[in-house]
């Protein structure tokens, strides 16, 4: 999704490539731009460029080609210590012979702030991450989630206005993890700050992001809201990286009126919204959400195509409903149903029809 700079963004990168060997790009064109006060992740698989862009960012790597500009002015040429970015990368990185104050003092000391001005910016940071009785302390003697709050807070010392933060919650486990995406994420607001945040994992960046940039091969593949991005994927890549999602490829058989029909392999017609396909006779892989898939055909609009489908496995999640069906020849196809007192609970071995509305269901490319 090319998007072009201008006067207003704070962060923008433009037409911006990396190649470590002079040969491989591993970002091909990145063209980004993020107003103030923003919260972005880039999420995407390993080795997708997330972390280099960051690099470049914060200046510990140039780019190749294009330009990045902070505030509307090229930083290229400005090295790291002068951006004013606040950095958290996964491994803490705390300076382990330091007590905590003196580990976030030093960004202060560096930019050659006094003594009580010092203090005070510290004893703040440290309440703001609620570390406030942990200033003698040295990092050793702390627990993980203690010390990537610290991690946090050192970077958040300097009152930078802009902070990048690569996969910082990584080395967690799943509940403290969760608890402090809701700090970050809290943090960030009330202060105002610029956020660029790297992460693999898609449900932290759709419940902690105003946008996410979704990275695949050194390119954006789509950068949206996060409800834009879970309900409107672009891209087969995008569709299958976001989100639980079901495919069943075929052609396109009639497009028009922005509805189409597809014929799949296995011979079944189905209705479908035209995404990013254009004619009949074109490959298609259509993606459905297991949330959005009908097995009351009662619910589906007149004359609406529907599958035959076999139960193969019902799970009782609590909550919801999760059945495993054959379609179309494929057993891996999913559906979830909310755990409602009128619900049915189908059984394995039970023949059903399945059917949706034809604009939940996205006819995308095929790759
Ligand atoms: N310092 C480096 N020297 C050479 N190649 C690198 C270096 N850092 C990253 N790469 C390569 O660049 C590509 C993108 O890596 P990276 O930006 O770390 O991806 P991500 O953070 O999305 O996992 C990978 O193929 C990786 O091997
Ligand atoms: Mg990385």
């Amino acid at each position: 999704m090319a998007e072009q700079g201008n006067g207003e963004a704070f962060v923008a990168f433009e037409r911006v490539q990396k190649s470590y060997d002079g040969e491989t790009l591993v970002v091909k064109d990145l063209n980004l731009s993020m107003p103030k006060g923003e919260f972005l992740t880039m999420l995407g698989p390993s080795g997708s460029g997330k972390t280099t862009c960051l690099m470049m960012l914060a200046g510990f790597e140039t780019a190749t080609h294009g330009d990045i500009l902070l505030d509307g002015v090229s930083i290229n040429n400005i090295p790291p210590h002068k951006r004013g970015i606040g950095m958290v990368f996964q491994n803490y990185a705390l300076f382990p012979h330091m007590t905590v104050a003196e580990n976030l003092a030093f960004p202060l000391e560096v930019r050659k702030i006094g003594k009580a001005e010092r203090e005070k910016k510290v004893r703040h940071a440290l309440d703001m991450v609620q570390m406030g009785e942990f200033g003698n302390r040295r990092p050793a003697q702390l627990s993980g989630g203690q010390q990537q709050r610290i991690a946090l807070a050192r970077a958040l010392v300097f009152e930078p206005e802009l902070v990048l933060m690569d996969e910082p919650l990584g080395a967690l486990d799943k509940q403290l993890r969760e608890h402090m995406q809701f700090e970050i994420t809290n943090l960030a607001h009330d202060l105002g700050i610029t956020v660029v945040y790297v992460t693999h994992d898609q449900t932290e960046a759709l419940t902690m992001s105003d946008r996410v940039a979704v990275f695949n091969d050194g390119r954006i593949q789509q950068l949206a809201a996060p409800d834009e991005l879970y309900e409107r994927p672009q891209n087969s890549f995008v569709a299958q990286f976001i989100g639980e999602n079901n495919t069943l490829e075929g052609t396109i058989q009639d497009i028009a009126d922005g509805r189409c029909t597809v014929r799949l392999d296995g011979g079944e017609l189905i209705d479908a919204n035209p995404i990013n396909v254009t004619k009949p006779g074109e490959r298609t892989r259509v993606s459905i959400r297991p949330e959005r898939v009908e097995i009351n055909k009662d619910r589906l609009g007149e004359g609406a195509h529907t599958l035959k489908a076999k139960v193969l496995e019902f799970v009782y999640m609590g909550d919801i409903f999760r059945t495993r069906l054959r379609v179309a020849g494929k057993d891996d196809f999913v559906i979830k149903t909310r755990n409602a007192p009128d619900q049915v609970r189908l059984k394995p071995g039970q023949d059903i029809e399945i059917g949706w509305m034809p604009e939940d269901c996205r006819a995308l490319d095929a790759h």
